[in-house]
């Protein structure tokens, strides 16, 4: 293999969130455990970053960044090559990290009291956005139909109740890997119009498909629609680099891009200068690299899926993109507590607890299979002793 994906590198006591935050999160640490919680990757960036923040460090100006043409231009050259999505690069904008740009989003297009619509299970932290900025979470429980989720706009409709100006699509979903299908995607934008609602698609995992699926980014299914679409996405999960906390907002309507671009504007917010420098890194010399990042995750959720599934009472939800596989603890008749201290405890493997992630996420957790092999079936040997007493 061209990359290195099996050499683990030191991640303890080098302020890595997911390990010197394991102690703070989970009242527990142990030197060996195993950290499959944050989402980020335990590899290092691609070579074209690391050359280009070397180049930039060895320059030594550490100012604020101005001129963001030659990135947006690497954004909208990415988009159209890798997912045949076209752009203007003059509709992209930059944010402090992809949930800031959702609060951004949210502070524009609703005030304190609105109801902001997840489908749930999902990322926990658009339920923290939300409530911190006064407005209200209301969730539409994800259906499972033939081991994938579902979404239920039927029931979503009956519940509304008019306070609602926003929906959050994931995309792919996270918890569970689910690439929106067109159709699926075109019926939310519908029922958007329908109600009168603001859509924002989170597709920071658009990157990380499996090979052989094909992610379909929502202004490509409903383009007809950008008046009400804001897409928010990164190089941050696909290519690593969440360190920089940059995200990337692209706004094709005009009147859309206005109002975002004031709320920028009254921030006095500018970009990261390296989180700008790593975007055009990432997605000028970054295609080879993700290839084989996509591969190697694809290998590694399936030999942990094969695995976890062999665990009776326990079943893990494919995926066609992301690193966060979604495992169903519930046949084993355990409590969440009971589930979390077999796995951080028992088996010193960190997770993400189900309950997180809202409604439908108890009797889960999620694991995060981006860590070298290795390191991966270690873990699940640890967890396969942890729960063995069900075999
Ligand atoms: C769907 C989704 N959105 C946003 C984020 C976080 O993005 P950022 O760190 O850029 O705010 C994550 C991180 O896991 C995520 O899964």
């Amino acid at each position: 293999m061209q990359f290195d994906f099996d050499t683990p590198l030191p991640l303890r006591g080098k302020h890595t969130s997911k390990y010197d935050n394991i102690a703070r999160n989970f009242g527990f640490d142990d030197p060996d455990a195993i950290a499959m919680w944050v989402a980020d990757m335990d590899f290092k960036a691609a070579p074209a970053i690391l050359d280009a923040m070397r180049a930039e460090i060895d320059w030594g100006y550490c100012g604020y960044f101005g001129n963001t043409r030659p990135v947006d231009e690497a954004v909208a050259r990415w988009l159209k090559d890798r997912h045949g999505y076209e752009i203007e690069p003059s509709s992209v904008r930059y944010t402090h990290g992809v949930i800031s740009g959702y609060g951004d989003i949210i502070a524009t297009y609703s005030k304190p009291g609105d109801g902001i619509i997840v489908f749930s299970p999902v990322y926990h932290a658009f339920y923290r956005q939300v409530e911190a900025m006064g407005r209200i979470v209301v969730e539409s429980p994800l259906v499972i139909e033939d081991g994938r989720f579902t979404m239920d706009l039927d029931g979503l409709a009956a519940s509304l109740k008019g306070h609602e100006k926003i929906v959050t699509l994931c995309s792919p979903h996270n918890p569970g890997g689910r690439i929106w299908t067109t159709e699926e995607l075109r019926a939310l934008v519908a029922f958007c119009v329908t109600h009168d609602l603001i859509l924002i698609s989170d597709e920071i995992h658009m990157d990380l498909t499996f090979p052989g699926a094909t992610f379909v980014p929502t202004l490509v299914a409903a383009p007809e629609h950008a008046d009400r679409i804001a897409v928010l996405t990164a190089a941050s999960k696909a290519f690593n680099v969440a360190g920089a906390e940059t995200g990337i907002a692209i706004y094709p309507d005009a009147a859309m891009r206005k109002r975002m671009s004031q709320t920028i504007l009254d921030r006095e917010s500018s970009p990261n200068r390296y989180g700008m420098v790593m975007i055009k890194a990432a997605y000028t010399g970054g295609h080879d690299w993700m290839d084989a990042t996509q591969a190697y995750l694809a290998e590694n959720f399936r030999i942990f899926a094969d695995r976890m599934e062999a665990i009776p009472g326990v079943s893990v939800m494919q995926m066609d993109a992301t690193y966060l596989s979604w495992v169903d603890f519930s046949g084993l008749g355990m409590d969440d507590s009971e589930l979390l201290r077999r796995s951080v405890r028992d088996a010193k493997v960190i997770p993400s607890p189900g309950a997180q992630f809202g409604g439908g996420g108890s009797g889960h957790m999620r694991y995060n299979v981006a860590l070298p092999r290795a390191t991966m079936l270690k873990a699940i040997e640890r967890l396969e002793a942890a729960f063995n007493d069900v075999q």
